[in-house]
């Protein structure tokens, strides 16, 4: 076995650390990870107060750990390297938020996780690609303004139409560069595999897909089906997991374009750093993720009312 993953391993024990990875991260550190998910599991898991660790390591983007550091107050949550960002998280801000919601009176804010805290203490609910469809369904209020990602909130608009949605121009850098062309190409090749797309995809590639759904939803899928073979319309990682999990099934990229520079960030290399380097000041401090207490309460609680209504 790789001696840097025995270390980390090794580590891990010693600090008396959780690791959780989401599914786009890379390979080795997936396999080095207690737990792997997508941005719903993810969130479940750092919230169950029967885990044992007090502290959270998290593989991921920076939302995602913030979101660990908001349902699990009392355990220190770490990110590998806090560079590692989401640009959709980073399209949208509060002022604008505000001047919407004025401009709505009696509107729902409904923000997808992929945010700031800033932006979700200015929410009424959150929710993940696994849950908006379903959360917006439950909600009383008929126009709901959707924060941040436009294919997303387009994708909900189209499955509850009794709602009016208002849509943010956000978008994933990484899913729009998924083009309808490459996918009909790559399917041309493959004419028997199903097609499983990711709801930040742009229309041409959701019109083209058999299901769509979170990460963990098209994994869920991928294992269940009868289908041999697939081509999957997400962040290239999801791959491993997928091949892994199914060894007798085949699992086809769109595009080697399809790969987040962020999620990427999160090395092996970094994960020993951060587990090696924790309790030091110097270092640990600048990887630990803590939120202002006066954003992290109303964050916190648009946060619980997705887990409450998902
Ligand atoms: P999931 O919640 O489906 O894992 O998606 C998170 C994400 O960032 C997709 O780009
Ligand atoms: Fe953000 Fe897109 Fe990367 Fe997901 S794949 S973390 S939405 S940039």
């Amino acid at each position: 076995m790789d001696e840097l993953f025995v270390r980390v391993k090794k580590l891990q024990q010693e600090k008396n650390a959780l690791i959780l990875a989401h599914v786009y991260t890379p390979p080795e550190v997936q396999d080095a990870a207690d737990y792997v998910g997508d941005s719903l599991g993810l969130s479940r898991r750092s919230a169950d107060a029967s885990v044992p660790q007090d502290r959270i390591i998290f593989c991921g983007v920076y939302f995602m750990a913030e979101t660990a550091a908001l349902l699990a107050p009392q355990k220190k949550v770490y990110i590998p390297d806090p560079k590692a960002g989401c640009p959709m998280a980073d399209m949208a801000e509060v002022a604008e938020v505000l001047r919407l919601k004025a401009a709505h009176p009696g509107a729902a804010v409904v923000t997808y996780v992929n945010s700031t805290a800033a932006v979700k203490a200015v929410s009424d609910i959150c929710v993940t690609s696994a849950n908006a469809v379903c959360i917006v369904r439950k909600l009383p209020q008929r126009r709901i303004i959707f924060i941040p990602d436009r294919s997303l909130g387009a994708y909900v608009a189209a499955q509850v139409p009794d709602k009016e949605i208002i849509l943010w121009p956000g978008f994933c850098p990484t899913h729009h560069r998924i083009l309808g062309e490459f996918l009909t190409r790559v399917k041309a090749a493959h004419p028997q595999a199903l097609i499983l797309a990711h709801p930040e995809n742009n229309k041409n590639v959701l019109e083209q897909a058999d299901f769509i759904g979170s990460t963990g939803q098209m994994q869920e899928y991928a294992s269940a089906s009868a289908a041999r073979e697939f081509i999957i319309a997400s962040e290239n990682g999801l791959l491993h997991r997928l091949r892994t999990d199914n060894p007798d099934k085949k699992f086809y990229p769109v595009t080697p374009l399809a790969v987040c520079p962020n999620m990427q960030k999160n090395t092996l290399e970094k994960l020993g750093n951060v587990l090696e380097n924790m309790e030091r000041p110097a270092d640990g401090a600048g990887l630990s993720v803590t939120v202002d207490e006066k954003i992290a309460v109303p964050a916190r609680r648009a946060i619980q009312r997705m887990l409450e209504l998902s």
